[in-house]
């Protein structure tokens, strides 16, 4: 990696083709969409995605991207609709991403056609969260038994590149612990007694990252100063990068981030 790798868009851009084009991607936990008609949004890896629990309880998570004009459908970051209304002409999409209505100005001529519903994506679950995937080609996720209760989600912004937030996570694990897993490229999940913590990565752009930490077994806020804790780290982390202080890859998982990263920014530079 390079100081470029870790702070321009370009870099960002490819990783948006090779990896999160390509990989499970987590979204949030289950337990955040319940109820019927509970959504959440996110811009993960450039995606803009809404996983939402229809009125049947089935989750899907669909592509935030209107058919008719490409925009965003869904602006709010979570909430609880019975249906997805563009707010910039009024195309109406069921909590499927069918199609239902428009303005008569604006309707497509033909309503039946797979075109004009919302683009329906895989999804998989594991440990507690929902994936979901833009190639549908990769094996889901398996990230072992079923976590126990949900306790709660705390949200932390973080102004570093989203590598920059794997590294720390990664650094601090010794090799093959079994209470420890990381899934590429997003997630890790932490065992310790009756309470798992599996932390989300969320790459928004090449220097605004999103951590939210789900706390399974135990209340989510106790674990409130530690997201803050890594918060500052990252920060830090994040301007020596800048300045060129890589991370030593002296562990097991940090080489096999860094090993993954090469394959995919080979990838990208073979890719015209
Ligand atoms: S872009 Fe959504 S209705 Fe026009």
């Amino acid at each position: 990696m390079t100081p470029e790798d870790y702070a321009q868009g370009d870099a960002f851009q490819a990783e948006k083709r090779t990896i999160f084009s390509t990989w499970w991607l987590p979204v949030c936990a289950e337990s955040q969409i319940g109820r019927c008609g509970e959504f959440m949004s996110a811009t993960v890896g450039g995606w803009g995605v809404v996983a939402v629990r229809d009125g049947q309880g089935a989750i899907h998570v669909l592509r935030n991207a209107c058919r008719h004009q490409n925009m965003p459908v869904v602006g709010a970051p979570s909430g609880h609709c019975e249906t997805f209304r563009c707010r910039f002409h009024g195309w109406t999409y069921d909590l499927a991403g069918k199609f239902v209505s428009a303005p008569p100005a604006v309707a497509p001529a033909d309503t039946q056609r797979a075109e004009v519903n919302l683009i329906s994506l895989p999804i998989a679950r594991s440990a507690g969260l929902l994936f979901f995937n833009l190639a549908g080609t990769m094996p889901p996720p398996d990230l072992g038994a079923t976590p126990p209760d949900y306790g709660g989600t705390n949200v932390t912004d973080i102004a570093c590149n989203w590598k920059v937030l794997v590294e720390h996570l990664l650094s601090a694990q010794p090799d093959r612990s079994p209470d420890f897993a990381w899934q590429w490229p997003l997630l890790t999940l932490r065992r310790a007694g009756a309470v798992v913590v599996v932390e989300q990565v969320m790459p928004h752009t090449f220097l605004r990252t999103r951590l939210l930490t789900h706390v399974f077994g135990g209340p989510a806020e106790e674990h409130r100063s530690s997201s803050n804790l890594i918060k500052q780290a990252c920060e830090h982390l994040q301007a020596d990068r800048i300045a060129g202080t890589m991370m030593p890859d002296d562990n097991a998982l940090l080489a096999d981030f860094n090993r993954r990263l090469g394959a995919a920014y080979a990838e990208a530079a073979a890719t015209p």
